[in-house]
C-alpha cells in the first residue's frame, strides 16, 4: 500500500454552522457566518429559516448573511417546514419554535421521519411547550407556539441536540431555565450564547440560562469540521508511512474523542489546540496524523462515546483491520442516527470480509481482517458512504463501490475528490 500524503482543509463544522444561523436569525440586525459548509444539512436549516420569514443570502465563498429580526420574529409558513435529512435542524427548531407565536409543522426525509423526537419534546414540555408527534414519537412534529415558562430540565439522553433545544427554548421563556445533562456533550451552543452576551451560569444542579432582552447580531467564524477531518485522519492511520495535515479544524474537547482513540491505537496524532480560540470561543488549530507500522485494537467504554459519537463507525472500520480485538460499548445511540449505525456498519464491514459482531450497544470486532473490495449499501447515510470510500482508498484489496455516494454531500460536498487528491 502506498503511503498517503496531503494537506487539506475541510468544510465548516456542521453543528456550529446550524447554531450560528439559528441564533443570527433571532438576533437584531445583520450577522455574517463565515466558513459555512455548503452541505445539505446546513442548507436545510437555511431553507427552514427562510420559510419562517428570515432573509438570508449565501455568497460564493460560502459566507452567509442573515438578517435577524429579533427573538420572537419567526412567522408560521403555509407549508410544512422541510428539515431534509437533518436531525439537528429539526430538534433545535423544536426548541426555538415552541416559544414563537403560531403553529408550525416540521417534516423530514424518510430517514429523519423514523428518528425519535419525544426525547426533545419531553424536556421542552417542562417549559410548557405544546408539541405533538406521530405516534407520540416521530415526525411530523406539530408545535403550537406560545409563552414558555423557565424551569429545571434533565436531558435524559446524552444528546447535545436535546440540550441545545432546551437552551434555545430557554431564551424565549419567562424566568430562568436550568438544563442538566448526566453526560457532558458538545458545548457549541453554550460557547456561542456566551459569545453573544447571554448569561449562562454553571451550577451544581445544571447550566442556568437567564433569558436576554435581545441578542446582538455579530460575526461568526465556523472552523473546519472535525467529524469531516476524521476521515482523513483515519485514512492516514490505516496506511503505514502516511502523513496528512488538516488545517484550521475545530478542536473542541467534546469532539476529539476519535483523536484520542487513534493515539491509543498507535497512530501518531498531533494537534495544536492552543493555537487560538476563534471569535466564537471555539478552539481551532491544525491536525497532523501519521500512519504507524501497526495499528492495534482497543476498547471504547461508555464514558468515551459522547466525545466521538459520530466517528464510531469509522473507528469500527479501523478496528476491523487493526491487530487484536476491539470492543465498543455504551453506544446504543448509534441505533437512532441517520441509519441504525450499529447494524449498517456491521453489515458494511462483513461485506468486505471483516469479522465483527453487532451487540445491542456497539460491536465486538475481531481485528486483523484483510478486507476485500465489494459493493456496499450505506442506507443513504453520509458517514457510512465516507467510511466505505476510506476503506476503498486504503486497505481494501479491491474497489469498494458505494450504492449511494451522493449521500456524503449532506456534510461534505467534494469529499470523494478530496480523498482522491491525497498522493
Ligand atoms: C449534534 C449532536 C449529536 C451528533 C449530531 C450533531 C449536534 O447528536 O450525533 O451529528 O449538532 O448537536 P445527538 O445530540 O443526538 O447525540
Amino acid at each position: 500500500m502506498k503511503p498517503l500524503h496531503g494537506e487539506i482543509r475541510v468544510p465548516g463544522d456542521k453543528s456550529i454552522a446550524h447554531r450560528a444561523c439559528l441564533l443570527a436569525a433571532l438576533a437584531e440586525g445583520e450577522s455574517f457566518v463565515a466558513g459555512f459548509s455548503g452541505g445539505g444539512d446546513n442548507h436545510s436549516t437555511l431553507r427552514v429559516l427562510r420559510a419562517l420569514g428570515v432573509e438570508i443570502q449565501v455568497d460564493q465563498a460560502q459566507g452567509v448573511r442573515v438578517q435577524g429580526r429579533g427573538l420572537r420574529s419567526l412567522r408560521p409558513s403555509a407549508d410544512p417546514l422541510d428539515c431534509g435529512n437533518s436531525g439537528t435542524t429539526m430538534r433545535l427548531m423544536m426548541g426555538l419554535l415552541s416559544g414563537q407565536s403560531g403553529t408550525f409543522e416540521l417534516v423530514g426525509d424518510a430517514s429523519l421521519s423514523g428518528r425519535p423526537m419525544a426525547r426533545v419534546a419531553r424536556p421542552l414540555g417542562r417549559l410548557n411547550a405544546r408539541i405533538e408527534m406521530r405516534d407520540g414519537e416521530y415526525p411530523p412534529v406539530r408545535i403550537r407556539g406560545h409563552q414558555l415558562e423557565g424551569a429545571r430540565v434533565e436531558t435524559g439522553v446524552a444528546s447535545a441536540q436535546v440540550k441545545s433545544a432546551c437552551l434555545l427554548a430557554g431564551l424565549l421563556a419567562r424566568g430562568e431555565t436550568t438544563v442538566h445533562e448526566a453526560t457532558r456533550t458538545r458545548d457549541h451552543t453554550e460557547r456561542m450564547l456566551r459569545h453573544m452576551g447571554v448569561t449562562l451560569v454553571e451550577r451544581a444542579d445544571g447550566l442556568a440560562l437567564r433569558p436576554p432582552e435581545r441578542l446582538a447580531a455579530g460575526h461568526f467564524e465556523v472552523p473546519g469540521d472535525l467529524s469531516s477531518a476524521a476521515f482523513f485522519a483515519g485514512a492516514a492511520a490505516l496506511v503505514p508511512g502516511s502523513e496528512v495535515v488538516v488545517r484550521g479544524v475545530g478542536l473542541n474537547p467534546r469532539r476529539i474523542g476519535f483523536l484520542h482513540a487513534l493515539r491509543s491505537m498507535g497512530a501518531h496524532v498531533e494537534w495544536a489546540s492552543s493555537a487560538r480560540l476563534d471569535p466564537g470561543g471555539e478552539p481551532v488549530g491544525d491536525l497532523c496524523v501519521r500512519g504507524p507500522t501497526t495499528l492495534v485494537g482497543i476498547e471504547i467504554s461508555p464514558h468515551q462515546v459522547a466525545d466521538m459519537v459520530d466517528e464510531l463507525p469509522l473507528f469500527a472500520c479501523l478496528a476491523a483491520v487493526a491487530e487484536g480485538p476491539s470492543v465498543v460499548a455504551g453506544a446504543e445511540e448509534l441505533r437512532v442516527k441517520e441509519s441504525d449505525r450499529i447494524r449498517a456498519t456491521g453489515a458494511l464491514l462483513r461485506t468486505l470480509g471483516a469479522t465483527i459482531e453487532d451487540t445491542p450497544d456497539g460491536w465486538r470486532i475481531a481485528g486483523g481482517a484483510r478486507l476485500t473490495g465489494g459493493h456496499v449499501q450505506v442506507e443513504g447515510d453520509h458517514r457510512l458512504a465516507m467510511c466505505a470510500a476510506v476503506l476503498g482508498r486504503t486497505v481494501a484489496g479491491g474497489a469498494v463501490e458505494v450504492d449511494a455516494p451522493s449521500s456524503a454531500s449532506v456534510s461534505f460536498p467534494g469529499f470523494f475528490e478530496a480523498l482522491e487528491r491525497l498522493r
